[in-house]
């Protein structure tokens, strides 16, 4: 059952979600308490303000656009994104150093943290992080086919049928980043923190960098609609990769409608979710049971 602590937080069986500003949030939190991150963080740093979300919501206008139609299905809104300014890629980098300065006091040591992203924005987000204090230690490959890109010349597709101006996205990088452990070796940090590595998939196979993914499916879509929403299966997936011994603290700063709370809850994993935007909040108190209910697979 969701219980309403106040008018701002609710309790699903291990999860917490709050309305508030992470950063505001991560201020107050406790030192060296969470053991994983796993979030989608806004990109455009524009398209979840207030007013963008207004635009989106009344379907006009704005930086949410709906893409090109391919094969006369109706298609959801995308933020643009295909080329950034100087000063758009420095207010990324700008905004995820403080993101990481502010997060960097709160993971245990050994905490891993997984940042969703795409081809454009990815470095940027590496070198704010490690300016942060964290270590790269690699990168997700999501193995699924977006509507992001493929596009032929704008107001000219039959004059150049053969061109596209950016490849169409087959797969979306996940930023992987470490809190630097507080031992000489990952054993000890484990025995400590019990964080530091991954989980690997069986004795045999450890955790491997490209995961096979589909869409979001549309049954998940109608239960939560955020624009943005990612799939059970691979979140799932994700929060058993990133707690090494299967215990400890997820955190979603970013949530949504819930996404990673809902994984969490499916694997009987503590989750703790931040959203800002009033009205994801309220679709996360209904969606967050139901995905979490959902039998996925892979
Ligand atoms: C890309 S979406 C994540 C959606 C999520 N993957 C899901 O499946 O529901 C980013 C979310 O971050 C929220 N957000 C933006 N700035 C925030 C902030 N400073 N603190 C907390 N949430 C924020 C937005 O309202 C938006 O819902």
């Amino acid at each position: 059952m969701v219980r309403r602590r106040s008018r701002t937080e609710f309790v699903y069986g291990h999860q917490r979600l709050v309305l508030a500003d992470c950063h505001r949030w991560l201020e107050s939190c406790t030192a060296d308490h969470i053991a994983a991150v796993l979030t989608d963080p806004p990109y455009g740093l524009l398209e979840y303000s207030a007013q963008e979300q207004q635009k989106l919501r009344d379907g006009k206008g704005g930086v949410w656009r709906i893409p090109p139609s391919f094969d006369g299905a109706k298609r959801r809104a995308l933020p643009r994104f295909t080329i950034l300014s100087d000063g758009q890629r420095e207010a990324i980098r700008t905004f995820f150093r403080a993101w990481g300065c502010a997060l960097h006091p709160v993971l245990k040591p050994g905490a891993h943290v997984m940042i969703a992203g795409n081809p454009l924005v990815s470095p940027l987000v590496a070198m704010a992080m490690e300016s942060a204090g964290f270590e790269r230690r690699g990168e997700i490959v999501r193995l699924v086919r977006t509507f992001r890109g493929g596009d032929r010349p704008k107001g000219a597709d039959a004059e150049f049928p053969m061109v596209c101006t950016m490849p169409r996205a087959c797969w979306e990088p996940w930023g992987l980043f470490r809190k630097p452990l507080a031992f000489r070796t990952v054993a000890e940090n484990l025995r400590a923190w019990g964080v530091g590595g991954l989980r690997r998939l069986s004795e045999e196979t450890p955790f491997l960098d490209v995961v096979e993914s589909s869409t979001t499916p549309e049954r998940e879509r109608a239960v939560a609609p955020h624009p943005s929403l990612k799939p059970q299966a691979f979140l799932r997936r994700m929060v058993t990769a990133m707690l090494p011994l299967g215990k400890g603290i997820v955190l979603d700063p970013f949530a949504g409608c819930g996404t990673t709370l809902a994984a969490c809850e499916a694997l009987g994993v503590e989750g703790i979710g931040i959203e800002i935007d009033g009205h994801y909040f309220r679709l996360a108190e209904t969606a967050v049971p139901r995905l979490a209910a959902l039998d996925v697979s892979a």
